[in-house]
């Protein structure tokens, strides 16, 4: 299985922080952010990983990261022209991706477990996605899942009003290659991107989608309520790449 790190956007609601860099680069705990989500895919065995980002911080990223030797890793690069969305993201992953299995992680996205377990479930599984889901405070910040009453995940609703659960959509997503033509029918939604919601959804009409639910901690790191939280939450983590 290949990994797929979307560490792209403007970082707009970190600003100033994200003026002159990328918000996937600023500390979180002993690292820089995307460090965190990088060793969550070593961990899970996928050593060859796909960084997407903007073209503005591109230089810095590679800088960091190089071919990912140092860190044990096999590192791939594509550039995002625009800010167009996750699913967008995800798109310019194909050729990477080619007939393998994926995982795509958000670069602000800390997880506390190790994904090997749910890895080697999507593997073995015959439908084409799983996400994975964390009860959460205040689910209207997130993708949010819909239940009915027998406990059936029926639908997610991407940053809702009114949420119909506490359980959020976490920003990691596992994919078959079949993802690429579900992207090429997505609209853009009223914001003007291409939703991971929207995708997600649309497994999960056609009941293709399964889930898993984090048992440990998980903490975006995107907004300036959020990424004092991640540097709490990360702050002993130790990285053993
Ligand atoms: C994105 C997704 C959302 C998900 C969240 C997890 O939101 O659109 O569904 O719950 O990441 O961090 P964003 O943080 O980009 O607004």
């Amino acid at each position: 299985m290949k990994g797929v790190l979307l560490a792209g956007g403007s970082g707009s609601r970190l600003h100033p922080l994200t003026k002159v860099t990328n918000k996937h680069l600023l500390p979180v705990g002993r690292y820089p952010m995307i460090y965190h989500p990088l060793y969550r895919f070593k961990q899970a065995g996928m050593k060859q990983v796909l960084i997407v980002t903007g073209r503005e911080h591109m230089g810095d990223v590679v800088n960091l990261l190089g071919s990912g030797g140092e860190l044990g890793m096999d590192l791939t690069y594509r550039v995002q022209d625009e800010a167009g969305g996750i699913a967008q993201a995800v798109s310019l992953a194909e050729n990477f991706v080619g007939g393998d299995r994926f995982l795509t992680l958000l670069g602000d996205n800390m997880f506390e477990d190790d994904l090997s377990d749910e890895a080697a479930v999507f593997e073995s599984q015959s439908e084409p996605a799983r996400i994975l889901l964390k009860e959460v405070a205040e689910p209207k910040r997130f993708g949010v899942a819909v239940f009915d009453e027998q406990g059936n995940l029926t639908g997610v609703e991407e940053k809702p009003a009114e949420p119909k659960s506490s359980y959020a959509v976490t920003g990691a997503y596992f994919y078959t290659p079949d993802v690429f033509a579900v992207i090429r029918g997505l609209k853009p939604s009223g914001r003007g991107e291409y939703e991971i919601s929207d995708v997600n959804d649309h497994y999960i009409r056609k009941r293709q989608m399964t889930y898993g639910i984090l048992s440990g901690a998980w903490q975006d790191a995107g907004t300036f309520e959020s990424y004092p939280r991640a540097n709490e939450l990360a702050r002993d983590w130790q990285l053993d790449f």
